[in-house]
């Protein structure tokens, strides 16, 4: 179970690495956009600020490389695989 800070929210959250950022989000009351749950609309995008994850596939429409370079990520296909900062606000 790793623990992950949510900045902007000043909320910490804890996240098994087989749990999305967004469920363990949504379970423990923060909140964070989003639509399919299935990395195609891109409304659960956040910032990666600090730690390491792991990617489930997602369309590059909706993140492009760019982005991933940024570290910006869909909080419903990201798995931590660390303690982790992360940003709800982007932009
Ligand atoms: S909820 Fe649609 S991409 Fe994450």
């Amino acid at each position: 179970m790793f623990k992950v800070r949510i900045t902007d929210a000043e909320q910490d959250i804890t996240c098994s690495d087989s749990q999305t950022l967004l469920d363990a989000a949504l379970r423990q009351g923060t909140r964070i956009p989003y639509a399919c749950k299935g990395g195609g609309c891109g409304m659960c995008k956040i910032a990666i600020e600090a730690g390491e994850f792991e990617r489930g596939a997602s369309s590059k429409e909706v993140l492009p490389d760019e982005e991933r370079r940024m570290n910006y990520t869909l909080a419903c296909k990201t798995y931590p695989r660390s303690d982790m900062m992360v940003r709800i606000q982007i932009g």
